[in-house]
């Protein structure tokens, strides 16, 4: 989204750059620090790709002091850092259009808060157009490293 476009490193908007998982960790602790709320950052990929790997580098970054966990089976976890409070989102065990309504769906994307989503294609059409997308790909014949595409 090109309000969020100056916290993009150029290489990562062109599709061109592959990062280790140090890498993207140390990416994700930088979007981190230069966020500020309110925010919505989608992170789509297959599974295993790094979505939560990245998550819990952007929440770090943004200051969040407890453990990051993977919010599978809760599909929401909320955070506090002194910016704002963080949502970190997974819809991948999301059921039904109902379900992102009784998890406060409408709420969160109009809060004042940094929101990270994993599995965003699962809200659909609820999915606001104003957001950072970011996506990690696989890289072919090398297990270590992702195709990290931003903005
Ligand atoms: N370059 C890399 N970037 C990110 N993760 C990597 C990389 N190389 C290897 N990995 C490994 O890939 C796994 C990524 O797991 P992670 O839970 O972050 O993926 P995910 O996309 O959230 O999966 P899911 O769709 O199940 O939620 C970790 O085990 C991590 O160690
Ligand atoms: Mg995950």
């Amino acid at each position: 989204m090109p309000a969020h476009r100056h916290i993009v490193p150029a290489r990562a908007a062109s599709g061109q750059l592959t990062v280790s998982e140090s890498e993207l960790v140390e990416w994700g602790e930088h979007l981190g620090r230069s966020s500020s709320p309110p925010l919505l950052v989608t992170i789509t990929g297959e599974l295993g790709a790094g979505k939560t790997t990245l998550a819990k580098a952007i929440c770090r970054g943004y200051g969040v002091g407890e453990d990051v966990t993977s919010p599978t089976y809760s599909i929401v976890q909320q955070y506090s850092s002194e910016r704002s409070t963080v949502y970190h989102v997974d819809l991948y065990r999301l059921e039904s259009s109902d379900q992102l309504t009784n998890i406060g769906w409408d709420e969160l994307i109009s809060a004042h808060a940094l929101v990270l989503v994993e599995w965003p294609e699962r809200a659909g059409a609820r999915l606001p157009q104003n957001h950072l997308p970011i996506d990690l790909s696989y890289v072919p014949d090398d297990p270590s490293r992702r195709i990290l595409l931003a903005g």
